[in-house]
């Protein structure tokens, strides 16, 4: 979605680390961008629509070598659109103030539409059709000679969400940010001062920043930062260290960051797994949970939501609670159980799943469930994320920075920290210690499970090359495989643009079936796991159809590869990790299949990273 970066320096022009910091945004999605810089004579404004490497382009044409040389202050933005077109009159930066403010704005202005009638009837003029505008007009309109103040007047008219740094030609040292409900990070390096949306625009200048919180607005000058409430009132913000460097948001020699971020599984998987497990007492150690065992043994119910993969990966969850911990288990998509009056309370446990901890829905279904007085943890991967804070407890899933719009490697995260979290639960109620040792050894072999998959990835190219063509797939899958095959639905369709579903193995027999042909093929889920008998009987039904079956078979299981046109070989497996397995196989799948459709992967059309609107 939409990206915001702000530079501010006594000396160092800012129009290259705006850019450079817009590029490292690029993989949130987004159809425009544009740059404010300030100059002793007022602001330069450039927008344009597509890619940032045009904007750079238009900058480099445009912006004259003196102008580059003395703005060392500035803001720029990439778009999503979401109010009117992606076009460059509703590109950011918004102009107000007869051209001498300038704002960038995330999230989403509920109440723009009377708000800009108010304005429109003083006889303000607007250039766009964005909800944005209101806010640099309602910031100009306060201003009497103090930005902040004028800020903290105009957002307390605003009813929804923001993330937004502004520059006045005005005030020509000073560049205001603010937060609520959409992330807002400010990087304290040396000498320069870098805010951004999203940390990774800001780590290849500082690792040390500041994570806003909502209500926060900062006054930033060369040197200097001052956090307010939205009363105007001094609040403190500590200074943190980002665990991570450059290194791990760039592609290190892959053509692709959903390939590296692939690869980089076992690694990730090794980092959610370090220091969680015991493995004399057959458990796992969730101190972030909070949890004592008695309010673990007073749990009745587990709601997990989640939206899109992480909705598939607390499908998975559902399984692995109800069978490690009988405890019985919903998946809900977060949206969905927001808006259906959500039947929760004490007794039951919300666990949130989120990669990016900021998606707009899940975050309004993690506050409806601490409304109803429901226990919340939340299983995120970005540190200091917005649910991840708000859950107040949880897991994190260490996973490193997933920048491929297609998450990978946060789904495998995700049910590793699920199968943990099943296994603490059901260490307080019915499972064994021996079960419990069985399991801790089975979550410690899932990184090498993984490499061993990953060797695998010519056969699982060479049997892509045999069906990128299509342009209809079904993937099927029974039991605790159900969720993988629609994750492997989810990602083609992503990224390869193929139109593809999932379903339970049993199910295609009850109307897909229908469409079956010699031009949709199959994805059969056939690890050797309770329940591959039967979807054999499932893949003779396809085959009968002359749709061709590429199976997803365990190593040395003759019978299903048999059963199959194409048989794509997996290690043996026990039934919990069979998901983690068999998703590395769809995830290079999908990825082989997009690669040679020519798919642009890492961003795809019409998608965003982290969805912060509902
Ligand atoms: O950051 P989140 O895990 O909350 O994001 C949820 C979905 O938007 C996300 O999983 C989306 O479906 C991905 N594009 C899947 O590859």
């Amino acid at each position: 979605m939409c990206g915001i970066v702000g530079f501010m320096s006594r000396n160092t022009p800012a129009a290259g680390p705006l850019v450079s910091g817009l590029h490292r945004l690029e993989y949130r999605g987004y159809d425009s961008a544009g740059v404010a810089l300030v100059a002793p004579d007022g602001l330069r404004v450039y927008k344009q629509t597509g890619k940032v490497a045009e904007l750079d382009a238009l900058l480099k044409r445009e912006l004259s070598e003196e102008d580059r040389r003395r703005c060392t202050i500035g803001i720029a933005h990439t778009r999503w659109a979401t109010h009117g077109l992606p076009t460059r009159e509703n590109a950011h930066p918004h102009l107000a103030g007869g051209g001498t403010l300038a704002l960038v704005h995330n999230g989403i202005v509920e109440n723009y539409a009377s708000l800009r009638a108010g304005l429109e009837k003083r006889g303000v003029q607007f250039v766009s059709q964005t909800d944005t505008e209101v806010l640099a007009h309602l910031v100009a309109h306060y201003d009497q000679g103090d930005l902040l103040a004028a800020t903290c007047k105009a957002l307390r008219r605003v009813e929804g969400t923001y993330g937004i740094a502004l520059v006045s030609a005005k005030h020509p040292g000073e560049m205001i940010v603010a937060r609520k409900g959409s992330p807002l990070v400010i990087g304290v390096g040396e000498s320069d001062i870098v805010v951004a949306s999203d940390v990774s625009a800001i780590v290849a200048f500082t690792r040390q920043v500041i994570y806003l919180k909502d209500g926060d607005v900062a006054r930033i000058t060369p040197g200097s930062v001052d956090i307010h409430s939205l009363d105007n009132a001094p609040v403190s913000r500590e200074v943190q260290e980002v665990d991570w460097d450059i290194g791990a948001i760039e592609k290190g020699g892959y053509e692709h960051f959903m390939l590296k971020e692939i690869f980089e599984q076992p690694d990730a998987l090794r980092n959610t797994i370090r220091g969680r497990l015991d493995p004399t007492g057959g458990t796992a150690i969730l101190s972030g949970l909070n949890l004592s065992p008695r309010e673990l043994a007073a749990i009745r119910r587990l709601v997990i939501i989640g939206c899109g993969t992480s909705l598939h990966a607390g499908m998975v969850g559902k399984y692995l609670f109800e069978d490690l911990a009988d405890i019985p288990a919903s998946p809900e998509q977060a949206a969905e159980f927001r808006y259906c009056n959500p039947i929760v309370g004490p007794d039951d446990w919300v666990i949130a799943l989120s990669q990016s901890g900021e998606t707009a829905d899940t975050l309004a279904a993690v506050r409806e469930s601490i409304r109803k007085g429901a226990l919340v943890s939340g299983l995120c991967n970005v540190v200091g994320s917005t649910i991840a804070r708000e859950a107040g407890r949880g897991v994190y899933l260490h996973a490193g920075p997933e920048i491929s719009v297609a998450s990978t490697k946060a789904f495998t995260a995700q049910v590793t920290a699920l199968l943990m979290t099943a296994l603490k639960l059901g260490r307080t109620r019915r499972l064994s210690r021996e079960e419990g040792i069985r399991l801790v050894a089975e979550i410690m072999r899932i990184p090498d499970l993984i490499s061993a998959v990953l060797e695998r990835n010519d056969a699982i190219a060479r049997a892509a090359e045999k069906h990128a063509n299509a342009n209809d797939m079904f993937f099927i899958g029974r039991g605790i495989l159900y969720p993988t095959a629609l994750e492997g639905a989810l990602k083609i369709k992503e990224i390869a643009y193929v139109h593809a579903e999932g379903y339970q193995a049993a199910e295609l027999k009850h109307g897909p079936i229908a469409l079956l042909c010699p031009k949709t093929p199959v994805v059969a889920l056939l690890a050797d796991i309770p329940g591959k008998e039967k979807t054999l009987g499932n893949v003779q039904e396809c085959r009968a159809r002359r749709a061709p079956v590429i199976g997803l078979v365990t190593e040395g299981d003759s019978e299903a590869a048999a059963a199959v046109d194409d048989a794509i070989t997996l290690p043996p497996t026990s039934r919990e990790l069979a998901p983690i397995v068999s998703v590395v196989a769809l995830q290079l799948f999908a990825y082989h299949v997009a690669r040679l459709r020519g798919c642009e992967i890492d961003q795809p059309r019409n998608l965003a990273k982290s969805v912060t609107v509902e």
